[in-house]
């Protein structure tokens, strides 16, 4: 699913950057930070935000297009506890300080098949060695996704690089409390596809 360029996209971003997070601010973030990479039109950071007021929740997209929709969420419907960081997970993973994220949230990462771009998957080697550094001690990364080839090489990726997996299916089917489905995720169960998701957890 490609999203079309919009034009009214990037001035609205420019235009309501209260709602964004730069860079140097994401340095600044202490414990425990609540965060989604690669979050799409930003059904998932808004609905979780809705639905847990005390609890800052930051979602993080390159696609300008849809760092718009998702902004555009979070302007009307007066969200005032999800922010967006517009860029790469890649720079944001390296700035944030050990130990400070409570939530990582992977929502149906794309997978790229193509063998000779797996290094840009968000469960690849650099990301995972990362996740490792800036997740606290209590908590976890939640990987959600339709991709069968995907799930199973990142699972490979979460052992190898010494995490826990403290929980996993194949057919994610009841949500759980702390979760919402995501753009994605919705047209996936309307379709039947199955859906497979992994907790992980510092040992
Ligand atoms: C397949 S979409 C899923 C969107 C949403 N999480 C959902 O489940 O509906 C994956 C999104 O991740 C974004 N993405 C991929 N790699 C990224 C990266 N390194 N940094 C930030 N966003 C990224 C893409 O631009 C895309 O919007």
């Amino acid at each position: 699913m490609r999203t079309k360029y919009k034009p009214w996209a990037k001035p609205f971003i420019e235009e309501h950057n209260d709602k964004t997070i730069s860079l140097e601010e994401f340095a600044l973030l202490e414990y425990p930070i609540y965060l989604e990479i690669g979050c799409g039109k930003g059904q998932f950071i808004v609905d979780m935000a809705k639905k847990n007021k005390d609890i800052s929740f930051i979602g993080v997209e390159r696609n300008v297009t849809c760092c718009g929709f998702t902004l555009k969420k979070i302007v009307e419907e007066e969200i005032n506890n999800a922010k967006l960081f517009v860029g790469d997970g890649e720079k944001v993973v390296e700035v944030i300080k050990d130990n400070s994220v409570k939530y990582l949230f992977l929502n149906f990462s794309d997978p790229w098949p193509k063998k000779r771009h797996n290094k840009r998957r968000l469960t690849h080697d650099n990301f995972l060695k990362q996740y490792k550094r800036i997740i606290s001690d209590d908590g976890y990364i939640i990987f959600k996704t339709d991709n069968v080839e995907l799930f199973e090489f990142s699972l490979d990726k979460f052992i190898e690089s010494g995490l826990e997996i403290v929980s996993l299916t194949r057919d994610y089917q009841q949500l759980d409390e702390f979760d919402t489905m995501t753009e994605y995720e919705t047209n996936f169960r309307n379709k039947g596809v199955k859906i497979n998701r992994l907790i992980a957890k510092r040992k």
